[in-house]
Formats: structure tokens, C-alpha cells, sequence
């Protein structure tokens, strides 16, 4: 018995030790420690394999993931993954059980506006000048990405878009670097929560770092031409607000920044992302990105590629194996350096830790319901509602006295244009089409029938191969369903066009040189028009439209963007006036697609007047930055600025004039008229939507603290303050101010 009871304590004891020892498996040890023990451990292979995200197929099917399931080792530091939660844990108990050290997978995958609840899309967020409730948006949406096994999502993206061609405009904020940082940070704050160890939040991604956005011509993957200065002034801001907002990784972009490309650039990835921005986070590359240095002629080989790509900070690569291949090569060659791997390994630990994996590594499979609860379902429609954007009314909304509705247009029925690209795993059968909110909205005072009237695309456009009999069937059959379109505007009071983008036309390698709708969408309004009955354009687009042709047609116009799941009833309640309109533009809608670029806060011009003009159509664009209307009216009045201990105070008195009670976004510009490195006409600096009950009379708000918002840097990214006088206007007001 003595025996037994000295061999349980030596037992004991020897345990203790070694659980002592295992500071890495002791969650009450700092993150730090954790991650340095654990670094003492591993071996050089496993150090290299934590720098690896493999794909892990593309889609549910369990057939089509036979072949990468047997590719993935248990020492794999990230899986680009798609999947359930049973695969998701079954993976990662062949990472805990079968591997030496025992290091939990991190999953990461594209949830963008939603996991299957897909909300709004960036750009139409943008338009919502909410971030309170966009923050609320993205909290949902980690809920129930996190509790379907997705550790890590690859948003926001802030890539400032000013070419409407370039089809990724749909999934950032807009063409303004100020509302891409606030709106991005929002999102931080809502997927991240205050607490990364948790089953309702994420970690996010930012992306794509840095200058994606200015590809030439609107084409993806292209060439970018970005001065030092044009990186400061308009590209980096964003990145600096969410690193700030205490954003854990950072993706690397496709483009070439003038010569060197951003996957592997040590000045943005180095010098300024890790130097100047403090980010202390996970860098991960692009898609493939790394081999395809190669492509861009920047290197010959893989080995090359690896070694300027975790050079330069690239900590992990997605997809792609160079890392995994010639890392160990390079480290014996002295072409990367122990630290440098060291530093990226202990980031992605790092990371680990922070989101609890090493306590709680699997995803419990018991969570009921957490898809399109209503809470998010109600999330949705208020964003979709205040994102939705009034661009013209001529006395026609909302619809009150009108019996007969004639809902016509291809994106009336149409559910998966609605949700936009990236749609995660979003269904059509999720997503309540624009006519059935119409029908609910106005089932008790007019009678609501529906033609399709054309298709999204001609069929003729979209296969111009077809044989000639093929043709004129589609012709006669495209004919047949015009006609259907225009008697059943006769027969109404009002035609309700529900036209737009397909969701495949915005996105990734979704350029498109010509913004317009297509053709038969044109010719849709065109036809109904000519009844002579009031016409409203229900748009749905990823991107701002061309709309010079059918825009004087039209007696109401209102972009609802992609509002994913719960649009239609906020659209139906805008038709009704049951909801005010409140959305403003987040980017430019040009007059024609050949303006573009086209953006409010470009730099002054060196001839004014009527020189440097378009000679063939206005140079104006059709709906400027910050256009929206409203079933109300909002004056500004009292207008003061007032200088205090740290900066100055303007303020403004906002009043609904209306009969009808809405929100007003009010827009705070500052313009520099003359500084040393010239500015823009003005630049945005802070916004806030506010309520206004009829007759309602609110006092508004900027403080300026200088450094923040009148200063600007420079090419190095020294912030300047001149001296001078500085204008601050809203809405139709102008101060001024010297400093
Ligand atoms: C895109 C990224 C995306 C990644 C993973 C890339 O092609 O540029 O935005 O996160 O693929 O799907």
C-alpha cells in the first residue's frame, strides 16, 4: 500500500512538472510567453508549415474533397476552408491528436457580408453613413460564422475604388478614404468584439494592402500607378483607421505598386505597414499571389518568390506551397533568416492564442438556429433600408393614390442578384424578391401584377454564337415578353422597373468596360415609358451605372445596391412612404462610363471655367458623392465656428421642414484653398446621421482638432500644418477658419 501511495506521488509530481513545463498549454501564462515556449519547441519543418494556408476545395460536396483531404498534414497552420462543423472538427482533432506539438488549425474563408444571412454589400453599407449599425451587421454575421467553424474572415475590405469599371468596387467602402476607415473600423469592432476568444466573434482580415483599387482601366489584377504622396494621402488612411480599430491580420494585394509588387514590397509591407502603422498583426498573402510574382516578372523562380515574400512580411501564404517547399532551403542558405521566420511563425501562434483555439479548438455542433434569426433578418432591413439611395423623384414617390402597380424588369423576381457576389453560403431560396415585398407592402390598397419584360442580359448578348434559327427564337420570344412588359404598363397607373446588375457582374475579375445596363434593360424602359405612365427605376448594383439614357425617362429613381436576404419589404416601405429614404452616395455616379475616374475629392485643376472640359458631353457627373434624397426637406441654418482650448467648434442647426419625420446625414468637408503639397477641393473629415421629427431642429457638431483634420503628409508620411486660412463646409454652408 506505502508502495503504491509513493509511486502515485512520484507520478503526481512528475505530471506537475511537466504540465509546469508546457507553459504553452498553461492558458493562465501571458500570450507572449506561450508563444516563445512554443517556439523553443517546434522543429524548423513545423515552423515552416504554421506559414501555410492550404485550400481545402470549394465547395460541400464530399466527393470533390476526397483528393485535398489527403493532402493536409496535422501540422497545417491554416486551412482556407469550406465546410460544416463536423469536418471543421474532425480536422482539427487530427491536428490536436495526431501531431507532435499538438497546435490547432486556424480556418479562414471568404465571409464577406455573411456567413448565409447575407446582409448588404460594402458599397451599399457605405451608403447607409450608419457604422453603429454596420457594426451590428458584422457582430451577426461573426455569430454565425464563428459557431459554423470559421475562425477568421477575409473582410473589410478598404480599398478606396474611384473606376466603377473595376468590379470590386461592390465590396469596399466607396471612392473616399475617410468613410472607408470609419466604416472598416466598424466592422473590425463587429466582427472582433472585445474578445477574440469567443463562439459569437472572428478575427478579420483587412485587404487588399495596399493600392488594389487604382488598377488601370478598372481591370483587375492590373498594373497601379501610385506616387508616395497618392499612397499617404488616399490609400493608406483606411488601413491606419482599422489597425487603430485593432484589426488582427492584414492581407497583402495582387497589383504592382509602380514597379514593385505589394506582396512582396518592403517599403508598404515593411517600412510602413510594421514601422510607421504599428501593426502588429498576421500578414497573409493573396490568393496564389506568391508564384504569380513570377507572372508579373518580378521573379524566376518559387524559391525567389518565397524568400522576397517573407522578406518583405508576408507572414503566411495562402494556397500556394512555396513556402513549404523551399523555406528550409533558404533558412540553409541564409537567404531568409531564422528571426524573420521566427517572427512571422510567433504572429500566426499569436494569433491562435488570442482566439482560444488551444483551449477550445473544436466548434460545438449543437447551435440551433443561428442562421436568419430574427434579429438578423431585422439587421438586415434596416441596412438595407438606410442604405438605399433616392436619386431622383420628381413627385412620384411615394406611391399613395396609385390602385393599379405594373412591377416589370428582370431583377423583380430575382433572388441571387440580390445577394451580391461573395455570397458565402447564402441560398436564393433565403432571399425575399423585390416583387413579393411589393405585393405584402401594398396588399390592402392596390392590386400589384408583374411582367418580366426582358431578361438581365439579352440572350442574343450573352452567346452571340448561336446559330441564326437560335436567334431569331430568342428575338421573337424577347419581342413577345417587351409587349406582355407594355400592356401591362396600360393597364396601370404606375410601372415599378426592377433593373441592374447580375451579382456575377461586380466582384472579383468583374471588370466591365461599360457601366450601363445592358441594352434590353434599356429598351425595357424605353417601351414603358412611352405608355405615358409615371416610371420608377428600381436599381440593384454592385457598382455606380451608367444612366445618361434612361435617367430622363424616368420619373423615380432609387439604387438599392445588393441587400442581400431582407431588401424587398425596405424597398416595398420606401415605395409606400412607410419608410423615408435616407441613404447618400458613397461614390460618384458619372454621366457616362468614359468619365470615369470620376471622384469628388480630386485635386484642383491649373485651368478653370470651360477649359478642360469633355467635348462631347457634360463633365459633370450625374449624382455626385453625398446625393440622396429624401420625402422631406432639411434646412441648415446658425451656422457658428468657434475657437476653443484645442481646436475649434462649428456647429450647425439641421431642420426637417417636412411633414413627415426622417433622417439627415450631415456631411463635414474641410478645403485647404493653398497649402505646399496641393490638396483636394475638399476632403471629407466627419458625418453623422441624425433623426429629425417634422418641424424637429437639431443643433450639429464638428470639433476640429487640428492635427487630425487639417493637417495632411507628406510623401514619407509626415503629418504638415500650415498656417492659413482652412473653409469647413456643410450642406450650402461655408466657414471659415485661420490658423
Ligand atoms: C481575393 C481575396 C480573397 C481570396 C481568397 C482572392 O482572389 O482577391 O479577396 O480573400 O481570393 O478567396
Amino acid at each position: 500500500m506505502k508502495f503504491y501511495l509513493l509511486t502515485i506521488c512520484i507520478l503526481g509530481s512528475a505530471i506537475q512538472m511537466s504540465a509546469a513545463g508546457f507553459v504553452y498549454k498553461d492558458k493562465n501564462a501571458s500570450i507572449q510567453s506561450r508563444v516563445q515556449d512554443l517556439l523553443l519547441r517546434m522543429t524548423l519543418q513545423e515552423k515552416i508549415m504554421q506559414l501555410n494556408q492550404y485550400y481545402y476545395g470549394n465547395d460541400g460536396n464530399d466527393n470533390n474533397l476526397i483528393e485535398y483531404r489527403h493532402k493536409i498534414p496535422p501540422t497545417i497552420g491554416s486551412l482556407y476552408f469550406v465546410g460544416n462543423v463536423q469536418e471543421r472538427n474532425r480536422l482539427q482533432r487530427m491536428a490536436m491528436e495526431e501531431s507532435r506539438l499538438g497546435i490547432p488549425i486556424l480556418f479562414g474563408y471568404d465571409i464577406i457580408h455573411g456567413y448565409r444571412t447575407n446582409f448588404q454589400i460594402g458599397l451599399g453599407q457605405a451608403c447607409s453613413w450608419n457604422p453603429a449599425l454596420v457594426e451590428n451587421m458584422y457582430h451577426f454575421m461573426a455569430r454565425e460564422t464563428r459557431r459554423s467553424g470559421v475562425d477568421w474572415v477575409f473582410t473589410p475590405m478598404i480599398d478606396v475604388a474611384r473606376d466603377a469599371r473595376w468590379g470590386r468596387i461592390s465590396e469596399g467602402y466607396g471612392e473616399d478614404p475617410y468613410v472607408q476607415g470609419v466604416m472598416g473600423s466598424a466592422a473590425v469592432r463587429g466582427l472582433q468584439g472585445s474578445s477574440l476568444a469567443t463562439d459569437s466573434t472572428v478575427a478579420s482580415c483587412l485587404k487588399h494592402y495596399v493600392g488594389y483599387g487604382a488598377s488601370e482601366a478598372g481591370r483587375d489584377y492590373f498594373y497601379t500607378e501610385i506616387s508616395h504622396q497618392t499612397l499617404w494621402d488616399t490609400y493608406l488612411p483606411p488601413y491606419k483607421a482599422c489597425i487603430d480599430a485593432g484589426a488582427t491580420a492584414v492581407m497583402s494585394a495582387f497589383n504592382n505598386i509602380s514597379g514593385v509588387p505589394a506582396t512582396c514590397n518592403n517599403y508598404t509591407l515593411r517600412e510602413v505597414l510594421r514601422q510607421q502603422l504599428g501593426f502588429r498583426g498576421l500578414v497573409i498573402s493573396d490568393w496564389d499571389a506568391v508564384p504569380q510574382l513570377k507572372n508579373m516578372g518580378y521573379c524566376d523562380n518559387d524559391r525567389t518568390a518565397a524568400a522576397a515574400c517573407l522578406n518583405a512580411g508576408v507572414d503566411m501564404e495562402m494556397v500556394s506551397a512555396t513556402y513549404m517547399k523551399h523555406m528550409a532551403e533558404l533558412i540553409e542558405r541564409g537567404q531568409v533568416s531564422m528571426d524573420i521566420l521566427d517572427e512571422s511563425v510567433s504572429r500566426v501562434l499569436e494569433l491562435k492564442f488570442r482566439l482560444g483555439l488551444f483551449e477550445q479548438p473544436y466548434t460545438r455542433e449543437d447551435y440551433v438556429p443561428i442562421y436568419l434569426t430574427e434579429d438578423m433578418m431585422q439587421c438586415a432591413s434596416e441596412l438595407a433600408a438606410q442604405s438605399a439611395v433616392l436619386l431622383k423623384n420628381e413627385h412620384t414617390l411615394p406611391l399613395v393614390n396609385q390602385k393599379k402597380i405594373a412591377v416589370v424588369g428582370p431583377l423583380a423576381k430575382n433572388a441571387r442578384s440580390l445577394i451580391g457576389n461573395w455570397a458565402g453560403y447564402g441560398r436564393d431560396e433565403d432571399v425575399d424578391v423585390l416583387y413579393n415585398g411589393i405585393v405584402q407592402e401594398f396588399s390592402t390598397t392596390s392590386e400589384v401584377r408583374y411582367a418580366e419584360g426582358c431578361g438581365l442580359e439579352s440572350q442574343h448578348d450573352a452567346d452571340p454564337k448561336r446559330g441564326w434559327s437560335a436567334i431569331t427564337d430568342t428575338i421573337a420570344h424577347e419581342v413577345e415578353a417587351l409587349a406582355e412588359a407594355v400592356s401591362l404598363a396600360q393597364w396601370s397607373d404606375v410601372v415599378v422597373v426592377c433593373l441592374g446588375e447580375k451579382a456575377g457582374w461586380s466582384g472579383e475579375n468583374c471588370s466591365r468596360s461599360s457601366i450601363a445596363l445592358p441594352r434590353c434593360q434599356e429598351q425595357l424602359v424605353e417601351a414603358v415609358k412611352q405608355t405615358g405612365k409615371p416610371v420608377v427605376i428600381v436599381l440593384s448594383n454592385g457598382r455606380p451605372i451608367e444612366l445618361c439614357r434612361i435617367e430622363p425617362m424616368a420619373d423615380a429613381i432609387i439604387s438599392i445596391w445588393q441587400p442581400g436576404v431582407n431588401g424587398a419589404s425596405a424597398l416595398a416601405g420606401i415605395l409606400s412612404g412607410r419608410i423615408n429614404p435616407s441613404g447618400k452616395l458613397a461614390v460618384t455616379f458619372p454621366y457616362t462610363t468614359g468619365q470615369e475616374p470620376i471622384y469628388y475629392n480630386r485635386r484642383k485643376a491649373s485651368r478653370g471655367g470651360h477649359q478642360g472640359r469633355y467635348q462631347d458631353v457634360t463633365s459633370q457627373p450625374l449624382y455626385p458623392f453625398g446625393h440622396g434624397l429624401s420625402y422631406t426637406q432639411y434646412s441648415y441654418s446658425n451656422e457658428k465656428i468657434e475657437k476653443n482650448a484645442d481646436g475649434w467648434e462649428v456647429s450647425v442647426e439641421v431642420s426637417n421642414m417636412g411633414l413627415v419625420a426622417g433622417d439627415e446625414v450631415v456631411l463635414w468637408y474641410i478645403s485647404d484653398p493653398y497649402s505646399t503639397i496641393t490638396r483636394p477641393e475638399r476632403e471629407l473629415r466627419h458625418f453623422e446621421r441624425i433623426h429629425l421629427a417634422p418641424g424637429e431642429r437639431r443643433l450639429c457638431r464638428f470639433h476640429i482638432n487640428p492635427m487630425r483634420d487639417l493637417a495632411f503628409t507628406d510623401d514619407k508620411g509626415q503629418p504638415i500644418l500650415e498656417q492659413g486660412v482652412f473653409r469647413v463646409l456643410v450642406a450650402d454652408k461655408t466657414l471659415e477658419l485661420k490658423l
